[in-house]
Order: C-alpha cells, then structure tokens, then sequence
C-alpha cells in the first residue's frame, strides 16, 4: 500500500500543490516555512482527519479560503487501481470524507485505506507528556490490527460520558445508580483491557529488538501496560468500581478503567521521562513508533506511510543510521522532510535509493525528480 498522488487545495500556504509519490522514500527540502510540514499535515488529514500540529480546522486552511480539499490516490498494492480517498475541511468545522466518489460516515474508513505513522517535534510528548497521547497510539495500533476495537472503544466511551454526567450532575446519586452504568461498562472495559495488554505484549517484543539490534540501547528498555485500575487489588473491574462507588460520588468523576490506562516505558531501572537525555528520549519515540510499524506488518502484513518530519534536525548521525537500518530491513513508503538536499544524513540518501526529491519554495513545488 502507497500513495501514489496527492493534490493539496488551501491548506495554509498550499493553494494548490500536486505530487506524485515515490512508492519507497521521498525527501520534501526547502526553507524554513516554505510549506513542508505542511505537506505531511495534509497526508496526515487525509488518513485520520486530523492534522497532528492544530485541532482547530480554522488553523489550518488557508486565510485567504473557507475551505481546505485534500485528494491522494492509493494504491493498494495488490495489483488493482488506485482508491480515491478525499476529504474536506471548513471553517465551521465540517468535515466530509470520501472513498472513490462514495461519502463515508466514518473518517476511520480513510485511516483503514491509508495508515500512517507520523513523528514530528511535538511527539516527544509521548515520552514527556501525560498519557493521553500514550493512549491514542496505543488505540492507533490497536485498531489497525483489530478494526473492530474502535467499536468496542466508541460503546465504552458513550457509557463512560454518561457515567460521568451523571456523577457531574447536581442530583443525589447513590450507589445503587452508579451500579447500573458499571454494568454496562466492565464488558468492553474489560475487553479493552485485554486487547491493549496483548498489543502492548507484542509491542514490546519489537521494541526491544528495535532498541537493541537497531538503535544499539545497551540499557534493559520496556514496555508495560498499566490498567486504569489497581489488578493486585481487586479480582475485576467491575469489583473495583463497585468498591469504590462512594468514592466516584465524592470525588464526582469516573476514576477506573481504561481512560486512565498508561503504557509506562522504561529505560534501565527508571522511567524513560525522568531519566533519559533529550536525545534518548527521541530515540525512545522513533523506537516505539517503528515497532508499531513492525507490529502492524507482523500481524496484518500491511507497512503504514512513515510520516518524518525534519528527520536530519531531530536526530543525530548515529540515530539517522539507525532509523535507515530499520527502513531497509522494513520497507514502507516515508515521506521525510529536511532543510535542504546537503542538510540530508550521506547515509539516508545513498542506502534509500528508491526515492524521489522534491523542492518546495513559497507553499510551491518548484522541481521533482
Ligand atoms: N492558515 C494559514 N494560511 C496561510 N498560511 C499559513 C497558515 N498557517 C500557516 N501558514 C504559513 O504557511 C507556512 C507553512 O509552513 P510549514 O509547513 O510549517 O513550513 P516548513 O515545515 O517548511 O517550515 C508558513 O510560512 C506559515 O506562516
Ligand atoms: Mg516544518
């Protein structure tokens, strides 16, 4: 699977910009504000809807218009066309997709079409940050190998929002009335729990042979997955909740089960966050975030688009080395930018062959090869 076309319409300095991708690698250079994290902000809308740098669509489609298209054609790689995917944004917030020609009620439609790892300079927060962030990816993963999670996932968070309101509410709330809503949580609760503990298992086997056989980590790093609720402590998840309903009267929030899951990542004897140097850190996220690469290949045969944003600027020499090592021995389609052709690592440019160059000036493409 790769993306063969992409045509961009009013995404901030983009007015109109049309490429037609490497199926292996491809190098977006050019100055500073030149459009090139645009670029992949745009691929970034057309897989997930969103843009991974502004949540607010006004941010992101161009002053001078009240409506941002972007188009790409992928080819599924199994001999049959192109699928159209498109989607648009307006400034009130609207939002259509569509798979050739066809609306689609689900944005996630597109992400099963067009899967993407992205890493750019705010997704250090998954390292730094508190575990929201931890959780989407994790429920990214989780849903490219098992498309069913997100249904499991969506009735979860319905009953979850309703619990809460009602703890929220000004109305006297007893025990009794919090038991029911527990009812209707601890199934897909617990079935998340299960499916998030079995990804994070298998996660964790290819980070550690990322951290050791590309990245060269000599220190022991894992992954671990962290229930919302204590499992030493109580037989279930419903058990918990129904010992500890005063205490959500009281502290009137929901305060078990899985939105307030964690993946802890280790580094030796502590965590990543309080013990690693900057540059650990980065190397840490590129780790976990190509091990959700080799996990999605291992068990669904698919290599998302690698979305890398200012690779040469975010990584040192050594570390480039060890990301190409990884991209060869795990080929997907990347799309890596840089500050200009000579800012781009000898070893990136003479081991990624198979790549395509384009040159971006003022929100333009002004050559390709
Ligand atoms: N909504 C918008 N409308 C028009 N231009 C924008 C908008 N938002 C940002 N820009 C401009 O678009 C350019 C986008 O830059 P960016 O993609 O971040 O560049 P690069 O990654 O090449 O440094 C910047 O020059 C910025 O000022
Ligand atoms: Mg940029």
């Amino acid at each position: 699977m790769f993306l063969e076309s992409l045509e961009v319409t009013h995404l901030r300095n983009l007015q109109h910009l049309k490429i037609s991708p490497h199926p292996k690698t491809n190098f977006i250079v050019g100055r500073n504000g030149c459009g090139k994290t645009s670029i992949l902000e745009a691929i970034s809308l057309l897989s997930n809807g969103r843009s991974f740098r502004s949540v607010d669509p006004k941010k992101v489609i161009s002053h001078t218009a009240s409506e941002l298209v972007v188009f790409g054609g992928v080819n599924p790689g199994n001999g049959s066309g192109p699928e159209k995917l498109g989607i648009s944004k307006g400034m009130n917030g609207s939002t259509l997709a569509r798979i050739d020609g066809e609306t689609q009620k689900r944005i996630s439609s597109l992400a099963i079409k067009l899967p993407i790892v992205s890493i750019d300079t705010g997704s250090i927060e998954l390292i730094d940050g508190g575990p929201g962030l931890r959780r989407s990816i994790l429920d990214w993963g989780m849903f490219h190998v098992e498309h069913t999670y997100l249904d499991i996932w969506h009735r979860y968070r319905r009953v979850y929002k309703q619990k809460n309101a009602l703890l929220k509410s000004t109305k006297v709330i007893s025990e009794n009335d919090l038991s029911y809503w527990n009812q209707q949580l601890v199934n897909e609760g617990q079935l998340i729990d299960d499916m998030r503990g079995k990804y994070i298992a298998e996660l964790n086997a290819q980070f550690q042979n990322i951290a050791s056989n590309y990245f060269n980590i000599a220190e022991p790093v894992s992954l671990r997955y962290k229930s919302g609720w204590n499992k030493q402590k109580y037989s279930d998840l419903y058990q918990c909740l129904e010992l500890n309903a005063r205490t959500e009267i009281e502290r009137k929030t929901c305060l078990y089960g899985p939105h307030r899951a964690d993946m802890v990542i280790s580094w030796s004897d502590g965590m990543a966050k309080d013990i690693c140097s900057r540059g650990q850190k980065k190397l840490v996220l590129y780790g976990v975030r190509l091990a959700q690469v080799a996990v999605m290949r291992a068990l669904r045969s698919i290599s998302p688009v690698l979305l890398l944003d200012d690779l040469p600027a975010e990584l040192d020499k050594n570390n480039i080395e060890y990301v190409t090592r990884f991209l060869m021995d795990f080929p997907c389609q990347a799309f890596i930018t840089a500050i200009s052709e000579q800012s781009i690592n000898e070893t990136l440019l003479s081991q990624l062959t198979e790549h395509h160059m384009f040159h971006v000036e003022h929100g333009k493409l002004v050559s390709a090869e």
